[in-house]
This record gives C-alpha cells, structure tokens and sequence, in this order.
C-alpha cells in the first residue's frame, strides 16, 4: 500500500500564521504538524509515500524530511501542486506514483491520538472501492464546518455532505480516506466546488453510490489542527499532555 499525505492550500484559516509558513509546518508540541501525519502512516506499516505539496515554502518540507529515512520512510517522493485546487486535485497529482496499488491518504493537519493500523488492515483484507475513517464529534456547530455522513438505520452511509448547516449525524468524515486504484479515474470527472476546489467529499460520494464505501469508527481523539486557531490550540493542549500516535 503506498501512502499519500497533503500540505497544500493557503491555510487561510489561521491567518496571519500561514502568511509567513505552511500551515503544516506550525509546531504542534514539539515538532511540527506534518511529523504526526508522517508517523501516524508509517506505524501502518506504509513505507513508500508521497508528499503533496504547494505555495511558497515547498523547499522547508525538504528541509525537515529529507529522503524521509529518518522518519522510517523507505522511499519519500514529493509533488507540488500550482495552484490550491482542493484535496482532490492534490491527490490527482500522485496518480503515477500509486500506480496499481491501493492507497492511503491523510491530511497532514489531522492528527489522531491511536494507532489507525487496524482501519489500514481492515482495508487491505479486501482493498475494493473506499474505506473512510468516522470521528465521534458531539458539538453540532463544529459538525458544520467538516464533512458529515448520513446513515441509513443497518449503519450504511447514504450520503456525504460537506459543510453541512444541519449536520446529518454525529460523525464526522476525518481526512484519513482509503482507496483502490479507481479514484483517479473519478478525479479526473469531477467539477469544482463552490469553493473553486474538487472535493474529496465528492470522491467519497462517487464510491457510496457504487455501493462500495466501507468504514471504521476512530476511538480516541481525532483533530484537525487546521480547521480554526482554536482548534489548532486545543490539538496543541491535546497532544502536549496526551501525545499522538498511541
Ligand atoms: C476536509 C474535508 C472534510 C473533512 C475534513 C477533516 O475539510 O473536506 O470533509 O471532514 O477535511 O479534516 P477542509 O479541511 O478542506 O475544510
């Protein structure tokens, strides 16, 4: 299985921050954000990855992984993306790098506080279609601002909605995605957002309607360190007293 992990977009969200940086390049703790992203993949066993990246500080992402061995990476490729297309647009970019293997993807702003090696072998036992990782989030005005399935009352998702203004569960879709070969084919037919983005929401929708979405449900914290500056401060406090990765 190769791994694929996103530090696009212009991180606008935590402004003035990302005028000067990556937004995946700001500390959490003790290094910085896209290290948890890195070693939450790595410790499912995943040795080759990609990274995809974008704007004007690629070069740093260099700086700090290198050939990647450091961090237990067998072979480390990278990508940069022209333009803040949108999550989908940015996995697109490691099409030939996949090749025909299955793949994971994580966004390098979320961080989890357990191991996700048991949703990677879920995965593998039959890697058809997509398997996306559900978080637990009770507050329904943080629900609004993430990706939010509907499920059907056997448990099955019926429907993403992103950005939902009137949340449809209590889950939330986390950026951690699973998927065969196909989803670059699915890239390729997809129209931009509202927001200007292809959305990843979008590629997830594609494989519920085949009927071929599975997923698992995370315990233990999940964070998406890039959504709010308060959430990139309570990922901050999380994973200060608690660390990650468990
Ligand atoms: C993205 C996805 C959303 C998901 C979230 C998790 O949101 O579009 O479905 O819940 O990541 O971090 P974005 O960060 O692009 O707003």
């Amino acid at each position: 299985m190769k791994g694929v992990v996103l530090a696009g977009g212009s991180g606008t969200r935590l402004q003035p921050l990302t005028n000067i940086t990556n937004k995946h390049l700001l500390p959490i703790f003790d290094r910085p954000m896209i290290s948890w992203a890195i070693e939450a993949i790595v410790n499912a066993g995943i040795t080759e990855i990609m990274l995809v990246t974008g704007g004007t500080h690629a070069g740093e992402f260099l700086r700090l992984l290198g050939n990647g061995h450091a961090s237990g990476i067998d072979r480390l490729s990278y990508a940069y993306q022209d333009r803040p297309g949108g999550i989908a647009e940015a996995l697109g970019l490691a099409e030939r790098f996949v090749g025909d293997d299955p793949t994971l993807v994580m966004l390098a702003d979320n961080i989890v506080e357990n191991s996700i090696r048991p949703m990677v072998d879920n995965f593998l036992k039959d890697p058809v279609g997509a398997r996306i990782i559900l978080s637990k989030v009770d507050d329904p005005v943080h629900l609004k601002h993430l990706g939010v399935p509907r499920l059907d009352e056997s448990g099955k998702v019926t429907e993403i909605v992103e950005k939902p203004s009137d949340p449809p569960s209590s889950f939330c879709v986390t950026g951690i995605y699973m998927y065969d070969p196909s989803v670059f084919q699915i890239i390729k037919t997809l129209e931009p957002s509202g927001r200007g983005e292809l959305e990843i929401t979008d590629v997830n929708n594609y494989f519920v309607n085949q009927g071929t979405m599975a997923y698992d449900i995370l315990d233990g914290f999940w964070g998406d360190a890039g959504e709010s500056i308060d959430a990139y401060w309570s990922v901050n406090d999380f994973v200060r007293f608690n660390s990650a990765n468990k």
